[in-house]
């Protein structure tokens, strides 16, 4: 076979089940051919040294998402989506916001205005329901199903975005019907609103306030919640960021039971405690996020969920806001107390270095389970595979080369993101991207940016475990 537009040679492959060297054949932005000795194409990337892996999928990442009055998401989709390309990420799912009285079409509409020609990797939303009457439950979600939005944010913290149980339990139904897979934000929110008038009361409103209002016990009760609430109505779910061993327990036993739980968790839980919180001044802001980081019991928990198969994927929860910034960190109302402070840390670029430094590097996961966690589970989960998350004859063209030995220091100073500051300053990492390719385009290549402008929107199909469980309505 002759005639590439481009191939991949002397590379160390490595996918969700393997590690092979091979050549990559690329024509028109897909994989056409895996062998040895290929040649004759128009460009020829040297991989000698290299892994080359499938890119990576984040897919829990917010991009210009509303977040209160006078708050402003550090992140458009040009730079977050820059940003991920350098962090070795070829794919986003970023979240389309419904605003109360809003129609799931409107805000798409918004979403897309925003987002199409500036992307640099591909994204697909996921939706944020937060209004779920009749009327989008059932014509708007099925509609947008069918047009390949198949996966719907639910709350239950958060004023504003918060659901009932018996709107969860509608919106699991109606999910359920229209083949969408539903992620849920687990948090007690009538605790978090009791043990945050304590503090206040108390005078308590420093940054470090945010974690001890949201103990393990608000996030274990509404896993809990969650979990059953799916099982009342027989469909699966994914339980996003979790940060301890206790709602892992949760997720874990239900399995044992055979119910279909997905459970995602992210660096942030691996590598930062709610110390970070407790630093001196304002600075404790930086790492406010919900839930928010525990303690190194917690850090060990999330490395079992791992390493046992308990976490489907690995995701940021990228949802950055700048720190010297009134519409920020530091808004006003923010320093009056914790309450006010945005939820929310970037980590977009940074995912995969951490993970494959504290995880390969450090001997806890193999090259398999790296994969599996950052791209090919992303891409079952949500209805992606086999065009995305792997590298296959006939699957997209998207190949980030990984210098396994690379030694960096995760700094301010070397990211792309839009925020001013990174939570992980200071981490010394092994292992790095050093080039991402997006459907055959080099997109980043040596630190550098070298096509603009290639990421599109994904439409998706039904994820499989919906569908699966769909046939039985
Ligand atoms: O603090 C966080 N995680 N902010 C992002 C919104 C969310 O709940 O995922
Ligand atoms: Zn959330
Ligand atoms: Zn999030």
């Amino acid at each position: 076979m002759s005639g590439f537009d481009t191939i991949v040679t002397g590379g160390t492959i490595v996918t969700a089940s393997d590690t092979f060297q091979a050549d990559i054949g690329i024509s028109d932005g897909r994989i056409v051919a895996i062998a040895e000795g290929l040649e004759s194409a128009g460009t020829v990337i040297d991989a000698s040294g290299k892994l080359v892996l499938p890119g990576g999928i984040d897919s829990h990442v917010h991009i210009s998402q509303p977040s209160g009055p006078g708050v402003v998401m550090a992140d458009d989709f040009d730079s977050a989506t820059r940003a991920a390309a350098f962090g070795g990420n070829t794919t986003v799912m970023p979240f389309c916001l419904q605003q109360k009285g809003q129609s799931l079409r409107e805000a798409l509409t918004w979403y897309h205005g925003l987002a199409d020609g500036n992307c640099h990797v591909d994204v697909s939303f996921h939706l944020i329901l937060s209004d779920p009457t009749p009327h989008v439950l059932g014509q708007e979600l099925p509609a947008l199903v069918a047009d390949g939005y198949s996966s719907v944010k639910v709350f239950m913290t958060y004023d504003g975005l918060k659901l009932s149980d018996r709107e969860i339990l509608e919106t699991l139904t109606a999910a359920k019907t229209s083949g969408a897979l539903v992620l849920v934000h687990a948090e007690n929110d009538d605790a978090i609103s009791f043990l945050r008038d304590r503090a206040e009361d108390a005078g308590d409103t420093a940054p470090k306030f945010h974690a001890s209002t949201r103990p393990v016990p608000v996030e274990r009760e509404a896993t809990h919640r969650a979990i059953s609430l799916a099982e009342i109505v027989d469909v699966p779910i994914m339980i996003v960021h979790v940060s301890n061993r206790e709602a892992m327990e949760e997720i874990r036993r239900a399995r044992e039971r055979g119910r279909p739980v997905f459970g995602e968790t992210c660096p942030q839980y691996l590598v930062l405690t709610a110390e970070d919180l407790d630093t001196a001044g304002f600075d404790g802001a930086k790492y406010v996020c919900s839930p928010p980081p525990r303690d190194t019991d917690s850090q060990i928990a999330c490395w079992e969920g791992i390493t046992t198969g308990v976490f489907d994927v690995f995701s940021s929860d990228h949802c950055p806001f700048r720190y010297e910034d009134v519409e920020g960190k530091k808004h006003p109302d923010g320093q009056k107390s914790f309450r006010w402070i945005p939820n929310g840390i970037p980590g977009v670029e940074t995912r995969l270095p951490i993970l494959f430094s504290e995880g390969v590097k450090k001997g806890r996961i193999d090259l398999q389970t790296f994969v599996a966690l950052t791209a090919t589970n992303h891409a079952k989960t949500y209805g992606l595979y086999p065009k995305k998350g792997t590298i296959a004859v006939g699957s997209d063209a998207d190949i980030v080369l990984w210098d396994p030995d690379r030694k960096e220091t995760i700094r301010q100073e070397i990211l792309h993101h839009g925020a001013d500051y990174t939570p992980y300053e200071g981490i010394a990492v092994t292992g790095w991207p050093v080039l991402t390719m997006v459907r055959g385009k080099v997109v980043v290549s040596d630190g550098v940016m070298a096509e603009t402008g290639t990421g599109v929107h994904l439409q998706r199909g039904s994820p499989a475990a919906v569908s699966a469980l769909a046939d039985n309505v």
